[in-house]
């Protein structure tokens, strides 16, 4: 974000990662995303559970953000025991005016999108950074499957104008995945044919395109949050 220091940069992830929290209400089975504006959120949960009583369990998308919930004292429940979540709040690479996303960034987006897919809405927490026209800009993160990564590598490089890189070659998911970075460049006009185009090919386990998925960005700016709702959103 040009022009922030790293101090007002953090401070408008704790604003929005804070604010995002007035959507949770007592009783509610959440899902809990991964990054560093979420932090603030699990923070803030757990502050209210300690200082408000407040009643709520929730699902986490990655092991750094299940071990910071359990830090926190936020109950966590599992797929066994439950089926869909009233809504889930979580961080993104970058969005568009119509509030598709790119996430993955953090390596979380297979189990950000099962989660995303069982929510009931879906609460965006990001700075004015993450806001774009066109997506593309942020490499689209692309989780493979380990065998023959270097095929599928090569069948979406078939598709990508810039360079498909692995991200690290000992990098590895929490579900044991390589991840392939796409530098498609601001390119992305049709997230939803291109997520569709991505995900049929074989050895792609998931893509960071999440299209039709988010409700609401909760935006952080210098001067304050500002709500950026979708006109169908369901929260
Ligand atoms: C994790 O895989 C990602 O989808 C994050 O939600 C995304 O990278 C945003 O993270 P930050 O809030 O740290 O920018």
């Amino acid at each position: 974000m040009g022009g922030f220091s790293a101090e007002e940069k953090e401070e408008m992830k704790a604003e929005a990662g804070i604010a995002a929290c007035a959507f949770v209400k007592d009783g509610m089975t959440i899902g809990i995303g991964t990054g560093s504006t979420v932090k603030y959120t699990i923070l803030e949960l757990g502050r209210r559970i300690r200082e408000e009583g407040l009643i709520v369990a929730g699902i986490p998308t990655s092991e750094a953000t299940e071990k910071l919930s359990i830090e926190q004292g936020i109950p966590l429940v599992n797929w066994s025991e439950c089926s869909a979540l009233d809504l889930v709040i979580d961080g993104a690479d970058e969005f568009d005016p119509k509030l598709h996303l790119i996430k993955g960034g953090g390596g979380a987006l297979l189990r950000e999108k099962i989660v995303a897919e069982a929510s009931g809405g879906m609460v965006v927490v990001a700075d004015a950074s993450k806001q774009v026209d066109t997506l593309g800009n942020f490499p689209l993160p692309i989780e493979v499957n380990r065998y023959g990564w270097e095929q599928t590598q090569r069948r979406i490089q078939a598709i990508c104008p810039g360079p498909v890189n692995r991200r690290g070659t000992d990098y590895l998911t929490d579900n044991g995945n390589p991840i392939l970075d796409a530098q498609f460049g601001p390119t992305i006009s049709d997230p939803v044919e291109m997520e569709a185009r991505l995900r049929s090919i074989s050895g792609v386990v998931e893509v960071g395109l999440f299209t039709d998925t988010a409700d609401v960005v909760v935006l952080a700016a210098p001067s304050g949050c500002q709500m950026i709702r979708k006109e169908t959103a369901r929260l």
